[in-house]
């Protein structure tokens, strides 16, 4: 059969020009989105009496046809019909001869993709919450069994303030629910049908887009059909929000790789999650983490992609929108295989309480501590600072640190020093002191882990 488009041609189509400008090679994951469309669409064709209702039952059972052979695999697609829309209305003429055409009446190809693709990216937002929802329920775990782990904090990379670990691992959960949120809202945008545009104009029959819409269980049809065609922000804002999921991926992928250092020996992942070298047998290498810090970069690459392609695009439909597909693919696949791999790379990491508790021993992070213990006898902070600074120096040019440092010893810094300075210098005082909302004390830590649990349980 010739192409579907070939009246007005008097040359077959050169076969380099063919393969350039053909999606068929990635756009067929769109096959079960498009024939869902397309049922959608007859179905109104026929209820507002476009199309006579026997064609549109024989197009229909044509359409479940077809779509069975997209499932088992029997379809084949052609690159001469250049795309999914395409190879399947031909597929769909094949099978039910000359009335399988009427099933693009009122139709274009371009309200016909951009319905696709929502079709398509709201299921992947609601799969994508999942995936979050799993992966904050990990971190929750390993916080639970950790509310009494106490690690340094750093800032700069330097040891700072001592924090429960668990501390830590919520502000993960913390981070990963605004991307639960931020995915939730784009539903909004997501979920408004495209289709009834026709090429960029609307259509002269007499369809009814809020019927298909329903049908659909689309919430809204777009208000303007130049707008519906050549809409692609709803790709944008999915690419930038897993753009954001990754990056906070890729920030826990950093502290995993860091933490699982002989430096630091803080974790330790599970060997199935690790990887060896084929030279040095010793090795056993955090990869999974290392990869998902990488492939951040590609998102990010997809989303500067789809906004340079668009940016100066004329309105309506260019051929420069097809475009838009291969990076989300990309993204989607891309995010699942780094959210399936570390919701169980986190729940089944060992935490070396040990190893920490020395790391927390041999610092200086109780400092600030100290400082605060001679505000409260009256001390301005800015002094109290000036005398702990000293002490430290004073600590670091003997090998000591300040537990070990005798009364007398401080009280050459100061008189205001006493002996309950011992007790404000344990690790676990110093954390439980800062009692504040969302502060590391055990108690604040409890009772945020209770709220993301109830939280996750919420919806
Ligand atoms: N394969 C095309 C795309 O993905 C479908 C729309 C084509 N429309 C057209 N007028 N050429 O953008």
């Amino acid at each position: 059969m010739s192409k579907l488009w070939g009246g007005r041609f008097t040359k077959q189509t050169n076969k380099l020009v063919e393969e350039y400008t053909a999606s068929i090679g990635f756009d067929q994951k769109l096959a079960e989105e498009d024939v869902q469309g397309s049922l959608a669409h007859v179905t109104m064709l026929g209820k507002c009496g476009i199309v006579p209702q026997e064609d549109v039952e024989t197009i229909k059972k044509g359409l479940l046809t077809v779509l069975e052979k997209i499932r088992s695999g029997e379809i084949e697609y052609s690159v001469s019909d250049e795309d999914i829309h395409m190879n399947i209305e031909k597929n769909l003429i094949e099978q039910i001869g000359p009335v399988g055409g009427k099933l693009h009446t009122g139709r274009s190809r371009n309200d016909q993709v951009a319905t696709d693709m929502h079709l398509y990216l709201r299921k992947r937002v609601v799969e994508f919450v999942e995936l979050l929802r799993n992966l904050q329920e990990a971190l929750i775990g390993q916080a639970k069994a950790n509310t009494d782990t106490i690690v340094p904090g750093y800032t700069h990379l330097q040891r700072a303030q001592p924090i429960l670990f668990a501390h830590h691992l919520m502000a993960y959960v913390a981070m990963f629910g605004r991307d639960i949120e931020r995915l939730q809202d784009s539903y909004k945008r997501i979920n408004v049908l495209p289709l009834g545009a026709g090429a960029l104009a609307g259509t002269t029959f007499p369809i009814d887009r809020h019927f298909v819409a329903e049908q659909l269980h689309f919430d809204a049809v777009y208000e303007n059909s130049l707008d519906a065609v050549s809409d692609r922000d709803f790709i944008l804002e999915f690419l930038s929000n897993a753009s954001a999921i990754m990056m906070h991926l890729s920030r826990l992928s950093e502290e995993l790789v860091l933490w699982s250092s002989t430096e630091f020996r803080f974790v330790e992942l599970d060997d199935a999650f690790c990887t060896g070298s084929s030279i040095m047998p010793q090795k056993k290498n955090p990869d999974v983490a290392e990869l998902v810090r990488g492939k951040t970069g590609r998102v990010y690459g997809n989303l500067v992609g789809l906004l340079t392609v668009l940016k100066s695009l004329p309105l309506a439909y260019n051929k420069d929108m097809q475009e838009d597909k291969e990076g989300m693919f990309d993204t989607v696949a891309t995010l699942q295989g780094a959210l399936q791999l570390f919701a169980p790379m986190i729940a089944t990491m060992k935490v070396n309480t040990g190893r920490m508790r020395e790391a927390v021993n041999q610092d200086f992070s109780n400092a600030t501590d100290i400082a605060d213990f001679l505000v409260g006898k009256g001390l301005p902070f800015r002094q109290a600072h000036e005398v702990i600074g000293k002490t430290v120096l004073y600590c670091i040019q003997n090998g000591k640190f300040l537990l070990d440092l005798t009364l007398d010893e401080f009280k050459q810094f100061s008189d205001l020093f006493d002996d309950r300075i011992y007790e404000v210098l344990q690790p676990e005082t110093v954390v439980n002191a800062r009692n504040v909302y969302g502060g590391t004390a055990t108690a604040q830590v409890e009772a945020a882990i209770a709220r993301a649990e109830s939280k996750l349980t919420e919806t």
